[in-house]
């Protein structure tokens, strides 16, 4: 008999906290404290620039938490995979979860999982990867948090057109470099590659492009490019062009490797601002690099999120400034 009662009781708790779970947006309270769940899903956990992103989200979520409001931040690795992370909206959804943030695998799937998103009236943000498409993010409860890549391209050609040679390693009156790029779907490489050039053209300074390869946001790929560019272009190259700092760190080692001075006989630089990158600006070893502001943008898209929680609304596209860091 005590077996058949405590089995009702198990079961009537479990239907309690599914019924809880599964009204969206309004957590579940228990004591007197209420739990919002979020579901993150990262493109992948292996990146330096979006480590220091979710584990920012992570430690802001729990700074935002009382004695009677809690977060339950569930962050997934999609992999790099678009239908693993797919699948992990599909069971977010199904667990009920009261927001989602997204860093999505590939940009140009952002229909299918607003859809997803709106289908189960719960609300998503958007990270780091921003949705392009005309009529991207057609649903009232979904937003994009970032910063404008164009600015961070600018900034890098601008560093370089500041130096008093404009960038002009061996003076020969023309700009020579080679463009190490992120993966190429994404907008931040294109328009990193594309204005970082724009900038000094804009100037004036005559420019010739050597080389420019994908190496996807990766330091091995970042440092095999550059050798190999290296090798192929000798001393004519003047400038490495990174689309972010973890390829300029291998760029620097394969720099290094060809008894190249950064500073003396070529120049290089990055964009994110990770620390030891700063420390290489500081120290010369790099000639600059752009801060990709994680902490400005995971605290914004936070704050998003916990706006849609309490029913508020946010703007479709919340941009965060980029800020140059020379020596
Ligand atoms: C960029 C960042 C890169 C990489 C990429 C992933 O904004 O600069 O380092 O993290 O996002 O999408």
């Amino acid at each position: 008999m005590k077996k058949l009662i405590a089995l009702a009781l198990v079961a009537i708790l479990a239907f309690s906290a599914g019924c809880s779970g599964s009204s969206g947006g309004k957590g579940v309270t228990k004591d007197g404290v209420t739990t919002y769940r979020v579901g993150v899903s990262i493109y992948k956990f292996d990146d330096n620039f979006m480590t220091l992103y979710r584990n920012e989200i992570q430690s802001y979520f729990k700074s935002l938490e009382t004695a009677t409001v809690k977060y339950q931040v569930n962050v997934q690795d999609a992999k790099n995979d678009m239908a693993e992370q797919a699948n992990q909206v599909d069971s977010f959804l199904a667990q009920g979860v009261d927001v989602l943030i997204i860093n999505l695998v590939q940009s140009s799937s952002e229909a299918t999982i607003t859809a997803k998103a709106k289908n189960a009236k719960v609300p998503v943000v958007y990270i780091n990867r921003e949705p392009m498409e005309a009529n991207a993010m057609d649903y009232e409860s979904a937003c994009y948090v970032g910063a404008d890549a164009k600015q961070s391209g600018t900034y890098q050609g601008e560093i370089i057109a500041e130096l008093p040679n404009k960038g002009d390693a061996d003076g020969d009156g023309t700009v020579r470099y080679v463009m190490i790029m992120g993966d190429p779907e994404n907008v931040d490489a294109q328009y990193r590659t594309e204005y970082s050039v724009k900038a000094l053209v804009d100037k004036g300074i005559a420019v010739e492009e050597l080389f420019k390869q994908r190496g996807d946001w990766d330091q091995a790929k970042g440092q095999e490019l550059a050798a190999s560019a290296l090798a192929q272009f000798g001393a004519s190259v003047d400038v490495v062009f990174c689309n972010n700092d973890g390829m300029a760190l291998g760029a620097a080692q394969a720099i290094a490797s060809a008894n190249r001075t950064v500073g003396k006989d070529i120049y290089l630089v990055g964009v994110d601002a990770l620390d030891e990158v700063v420390e290489m600006v500081k120290n010369g070893t790099m000639t600059g690099t752009v801060l990709n502001d994680h902490i400005g943008q995971s605290h914004t898209a936070v704050d998003a999120a916990i706006k849609y929680i309490n029913s508020q609304t946010n703007d479709k596209r919340i941009m965060v400034n980029y800020q140059k860091v020379v020596a």
